[in-house]
């Protein structure tokens, strides 16, 4: 088995002291034999990237823009500049930038192939509402199919999948084991379908991933890795998550 990579997405939450915090007690609860990533907000990106330098822990970013090259685009930070911070991972497509910023596949494609190009890996983001879910498996697959579309067009490129439900994330209410290993079986199937048997894929489970449930969604084969949201803020937990993700090394 590959090893787990575990990404903590800070989302808009910490002020420059507590994150300056939750590092130093992360660099001991996380320390060794598994591949670990913070996403902290992009206005802390640079204290963070200092702060990580010369460790093993990575840095990620929650998004990009899709506008590969500067230029007069206000507000805008470019995946070359999150590049040049030193960071290794962008989410993409996460539930809450399709939700309320209306990101759609086009521009998600775009965000995709500016990471690419830029050298990062894109942690590219699919997951049903409850509604979707509750619809039955035809409707939440084609759904998450029509997500996964848009990665036809990155064929031998690095991404990585996190596959996360819209209805567990933030809820506490986690996917069970068997639901968790369908949809994975799932994506992997979609996608080797579409690159080839011999691409290697890599899906990470995100939706209220705790220390007590870590274990058991870690021990699926079909399970990369996990993007934690809440857990992630808090050093003891994360810390756990993460020796979870090294046991099953
Ligand atoms: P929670 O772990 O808080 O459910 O969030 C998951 C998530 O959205 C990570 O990107």
């Amino acid at each position: 088995m590959a090893d787990k990579l575990v990404i903590g997405n800070w989302k808009m939450n910490g002020r420059l002291a507590t994150s300056q915090v939750l590092l130093e007690a992360l660099s001991v609860s996380c320390a060794g034999g598994v591949q670990v990533a913070v996403a902290p907000p992009l206005a802390y990106l640079a204290a963070v990237s200092s702060v990580l330098a010369g460790g093993s822990m990575m840095l990620a970013a929650q998004d990009v823009s899709a506008f590969a090259v500067d230029g007069a685009y206000t507000g805008e930070v470019s995946a070359a500049m999150l590049a040049d911070l030193g960071c290794r991972y962008v989410l993409i497509g996460h539930s809450e930038r399709r939700q309320y910023f209306a990101e759609d596949n086009d521009l998600l494609l775009r965000k995709l192939q500016a990471v690419i190009a830029a050298g990062m890996v894109p942690v590219y983001c699919v997951g049903e509402t409850l509604q979707q879910r509750e619809a039955g498996i035809g409707i939440y697959q084609r759904v998450i199919g029509e997500q996964l579309a848009v990665l036809g067009a990155l064929a031998g490129k690095e991404y990585v999948v996190a596959y996360e439900p819209i209805w567990a994330i933030g809820t506490g209410r986690v996917a069970s084991i068997g639901q968790i290993d369908e949809v994975h079986q799932y994506i992997r199937d979609t996608l080797l379908q579409c690159h080839g048997a011999s691409a290697t894929i890599r899906v990470l489970y995100g939706g209220s991933v705790k220390a007590d449930n870590a274990d058991a969604i870690f021990s699926l084969k079909s399970v990369g890795g996990a993007l934690v949201g809440g857990a992630s803020l808090d050093a003891n937990g994360f810390g756990q998550i993460c020796q979870a993700a090294k046991k099953t090394v």
